[in-house]
């Protein structure tokens, strides 16, 4: 049958003209490129090609190819981190490893093992290991790609791909930094819906967004607050998951909530650490903070009661890009639900959970293996 992808079978071939590194405070987000990348190709009868590392080149492709006709495009983002001990490291890339397995199926694209795809990241960041930035707050932004190349316009799965790993030296996402950002809700447009892909982390989910987040823009907010059904249910905000933090009714600390994962929600590695954090005794106590966890609808009313009550402290942006960003107000129905300002630019759990996730990806802590 067709071969397996091979992590053992990587050849490599290093650039023979090395870029100039970007200074870490001209970088903005995904424009520089490191020097190589990851390429490898199946075809439907002798499968998986030899992977090969070598220099970050354009691709070339027919214009027939499945991508560019029907969207057959699966991504991940992942970032690694060196510490103060100069080591590289990659936070929790089992679980991109995963979700990419998963995405992959869901296209019909051809199959393919993620833990070998994971031998050859590791590999790779080793080689660019220069390209991560040593600073604080930076990384290196790993985007792995599957994309289907069947040369054909019949409406089909494609039986050919190709994975490529490419990789960006990165600063903060948000170019104002650690400054709250503003969210307008928006019912009108849906980012995902039940049997839909919004649980897959597909290039097709994210070309919808564009012309609301451009409203959004010019009404004076920085992204979208993307809502679902007639209850008007909050469920991810721009290209991250959402979270809000309100303080409970019986006086005992702060309720952590999100999206439940019910298909329309994308499972982010940022989430689910967030909502480990958030759950463990050791954290809470590390901050003096009392929370529970919870992952249920919640909606624009329960948001604005909230509001009203005076409960809603938090309300948190979560994603491998930015980390955590929190949001100074949400619009909605032509009004602004607005949000206690802190003046580190992040509330209490939204820094504390930025604070301990940053340490464990730049490996200053060791947190249950997560990096
Ligand atoms: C993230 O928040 O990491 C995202 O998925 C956004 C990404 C598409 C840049």
């Amino acid at each position: 049958g067709p071969a397996p992808l091979d992590a053992s079978k990587l050849k490599i071939t290093l650039t023979q003209s090395p870029k100039a590194l970007v200074p870490p405070e001209q970088l903005r987000f995904g424009h520089t490129f490191s020097d190589h990348m990851i390429v490898a190709t199946y075809d439907p009868v002798t499968g998986w090609s030899a992977p090969e590392i070598k220099p970050y080149a354009p691709l070339t492709l027919d214009p027939s190819s499945s991508c560019f006709q029907y969207c057959t495009n699966v991504f991940e983002g992942m970032k690694a981190y060196v510490g103060p001990d100069g080591k590289p490291r990659l936070f929790r890339p089992e679980l991109n490893m995963r979700r990419l397995e998963r995405s992959v199926a869901r296209f019909a694209l051809p199959p393919l093992d993620g833990d070998e795809v994971l031998k050859l990241i590791k590999r790779f960041v080793q080689i660019d290991v220069r390209w991560i930035p040593a600073v604080p707050g930076y990384s290196l932004y790993l985007r792995p790609t599957v994309i289907g190349t069947r040369a054909a316009l019949g409406v089909t799965a494609s039986d050919s791909a190709m994975l490529f790993v490419i990789a960006s030296p990165a600063g903060p996402y948000f170019p104002q930094g650690l400054r709250p950002i503003s969210l307008l809700a928006v019912s009108d447009c849906v980012r995902a819906w039940p049997g839909g892909t919004g649980s897959d982390k597909v290039g097709g989910n994210y070309a919808p967004g564009f012309l609301p987040q451009k409203i959004a823009a010019k009404q004076g907010y920085d992204q979208v607050l993307w809502l679902f059904g007639e209850d008007n249910r909050v469920t991810e905000a721009g290209v991250m998951n959402f979270f809000v933090i309100v303080k409970r009714e019986d006086g005992d600390g702060l309720d952590v909530i999100t999206a439940p994962l019910d298909g329309t929600i994308l499972p982010g590695i940022t989430r689910t650490s967030c909502l480990s954090l958030a759950s463990s005794s050791a954290f809470q106590k590390e901050n003096s903070l009392r929370l529970q966890t919870h992952e249920r609808v919640f909606t624009m009313a329960d948001l604005a009661q909230w509001s009203a009550q005076g409960r809603l402290v938090e309300a948190l942006s979560v994603g491998t890009a930015a980390i955590i960003a929190s949001v100074s107000k949400i619009g909605w129905k032509g009004k602004d639900i607005t949000l206690p300002l802190h003046e580190a630019g992040l509330g209490p759990v939204g820094m504390a959970l930025r604070k301990k996730i940053a340490a464990i990806q730049e490996g200053r802590e060791e947190w249950e293996g997560w990096s």
